[in-house]
């Protein structure tokens, strides 16, 4: 963005401190404000109704901006003062969304909550570079994506026998995009967005691979079936519908009538989302982490170089490709005891392999054709011999470096009865507080199938927590950090790293942290912000040569009710009687971060 992008280019904060469970607000550095730029129930359109939480109607919330925002980017216009900002509406949590009397109405809220979910494009405009945006009602490219909107089904499962449904007899167009997490924008400007807890709201028939996927026989809590029989495989002539979500899709936040498409190239888990690389010879990879415990970290390296300049070319990328998975080898692997404690060498590291699944459009998966490998990358992950993780999150490539970020957010199964123990990957048993790895490709141009690695961080509260390990640094000069989860960079190629799990780990709200990765203070870890109560810190976007950080801001109040709310975020207005107009409840927004003169705004 270096067109519009002002100063320096170096955020410079003083970092905040760890702030306790209780406090119900948007926490950030001296010097700075925030505001929201979005709001759940914001309207989108010219006609979208205004916001009316006790009067929520599916046709209200599908013209109005979704519950739960996760994945975030905002893409600024040629000039810096307009452009759009591109979410994904991940979960519902109906005891915050409607009143007591409504959540009994299953079919009501389960209506409402479709059209809650999906994804946004909201055009977003200033008055100049550095200065905070507002959203634009009525902006021609805005979009509400959901459960309503063709997706075209691409690559080598397209139109497979796993695929088809009674409603799709072709097998090649699915109806929405459901619990999408994280995501990236591709360097052909698309956004990719990882489709993960599919579980939440799709059930299926009793069969070994839908037990691989965690699918549920009967309907969960959601009972979407109750709206429209697809949603329960159990329906007749609705088995495969659950195989028809689980992939990164890709959609073109440009042009609100484009179809987007789901890439079965990729491979059908939970996924988190997705991160494209460029390398130096116009190789095309994509990495993507299965978020479950003891799953797997994916490759996929496409077959077509990419075309500077050629936007109809390179969103073809992600179409046709070869599909890895990670195989992890340490080289100190009898030391590790699995409290966490360093190795004899003093690190975490080793040697790695990417396994291949689907190569030259051909099955390397004994007993599996190619569209079984798509659908069921789980068991053929399996079978290959894939490195069992902690909870991979974001995977996201360094633009600066081309080396491979991993957020294992947690696992506190690892090492249980019948489980898979530690290993040095995957250093400790009941992997409360997470840890982040570092991955470097043997091949320069990241098209190879060998790879070395080391551990950058075991996260923890060094206070408490001995283990803790930050590359290296001072541990008493780092803020203490839990369950990595959404990854960025800066311009100057700092890591920054929002969490999910605090408080009920740490003890501490969840927040957004900056780390360096090279030089003396390669390893330094400090907080930027934290958020609300029982919210999650998600999507950060680092602008920092405009002096602007966002970050969606999802579930503020979770563990509260539509009664008795626990976070009054954003608007922090106090409880009303009914019929006043105003509410007194959270709301999930996205917040930008910026300079002010003194203090908080
Ligand atoms: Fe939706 Fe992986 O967190
Ligand atoms: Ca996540
Ligand atoms: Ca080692
Ligand atoms: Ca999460």
């Amino acid at each position: 963005f270096a067109y519009w992008g002002a100063s320096h280019g170096a955020l410079d904060f003083e970092p905040i401190e760890s702030v306790a469970a209780t406090v119900d607000d948007l926490n950030v550095p001296a010097g700075y404000g925030w505001s929201p730029i979005v709001r759940w129930g914001d309207p989108l359109f010219n006609d979208a109704p205004e916001f009316d939480p006790r009067n929520q109607t599916p046709e209200a919330q599908a013209k109005q901006f979704g519950f739960n925002n996760d994945y975030l980017d905002i893409i600024p216009d040629a000039d810096g003062t307009t452009g759009v900002l591109v979410c994904n509406h991940e979960y519902t949590n109906e005891n915050l969304m409607f009143p007591a009397n409504q959540r009994a109405d299953l079919e009501h809220t389960a209506a409402v909550a479709i059209a809650a979910h999906g994804m946004a494009v909201v055009e977003i405009t200033r008055d100049g570079a550095g200065k905070p945006w507002t959203y634009v009602r009525g902006g021609a490219r805005n979009r509400r994506i959901t459960a309503d909107t063709p997706f075209t089904v691409d690559g080598p499962a397209a139109g497979s026998d796993l695929l088809k449904t009674v409603a799709d007899p072709e097998g090649k167009t699915v109806l929405g995009t459901q619990n999408n997490c994280s995501g990236g924008v591709t360097p052909w400007g698309t956004v990719l967005s990882g489709e993960e807890n599919i579980q939440n709201v799709l059930s299926g028939t009793e069969t070994m691979e839908n037990t691989r996927y965690g699918l549920p026989t009967e309907p969960p809590e959601r009972r979407w079936d109750l709206v429209d029989p697809r949603w329960d495989g159990n329906n007749e002539g609705y088995e495969n519908e659950v195989n028809r979500f689980g992939y990164v899709v890709e959609i073109d936040p440009s042009d609100p009538s484009s179809t987007p498409v789901k890439h079965t190239a990729l491979g059908r888990f939970k996924h988190e989302g997705a991160n494209v690389y460029v390398a130096g010879d116009g190789t095309v990879v994509a990495y993507s982490g299965d978020d479950e415990r003891f799953e797997y970290l994916y490759k996929f390296v496409a077959e077509d170089k990419y075309v500077e300049g050629d936007r109809a070319h390179n969103m073809t990328l992600l179409s046709s490709g070869d599909l890895y998975v990670a195989k992890f080898t340490g080289n100190s692997e009898g030391e590790i005891d699995g409290s966490g404690r360093r190795p004899a060498d003093g690190v975490f590291d080793g040697k790695g392999e990417w396994l291949p699944l689907v190569v030259d459009g051909e099955s390397k998966v004994e007993g599996m054709a190619v569209d079984e490998v798509l659908v069921f990358t789980r068991l053929a992950s399996d079978k290959a011999g894939a490195t069992k993780m902690d909870r991979p999150e974001d995977v996201e490539p360094n633009p600066h470096t081309g080396k491979v970020y991993v957020a294992c957010t947690n696992n506190t199964k690892r090492g249980e009865p019948g489980k898979a123990g530690a290993d040095e990957a995957n250093p400790r048993t009941n992997n409360r507080d997470g840890h982040v790895i570092e991955l470097t490709e043997d091949d320069p141009n990241s098209a190879g199938t060998t790879f070395q690695w080391d551990i950058l961080m075991v996260c923890g509260d060094p206070a408490k927590d001995s283990t803790a390990y930050f590359a290296g640094f001072p541990t008493d000069k780092v803020s203490p950090i839990s369950c990595p989860d959404n990854l960025a960079f800066d311009s100057q190629g700092n890591l920054w790293i929002s969490t999910d799990g605090a408080p009920s780990t740490i003890g501490f709200n969840d927040g957004l942290f900056r780390v360096e990765l090279t030089g003396e203070n390669r390893g330094r870890t400090q907080q930027f912000l934290s958020v609300p109560q029982d919210a999650e810190t998600c999507g950060p976007v680092i602008h920092d040569k405009d002096d602007m950080v966002y970050v969606s801001v999802q579930h503020p109040g979770e563990d509260g009710s539509f009664e008795e709310p626990r976070s009054y975020f954003p608007d922090y207005v106090l409880p009303t009687r009914e019929g006043e107009g105003q509410f007194g409840f959270a709301r999930p927004s996205v917040v930008q971060v910026f300079p002010v003169k003194k203090g908080k705004d």
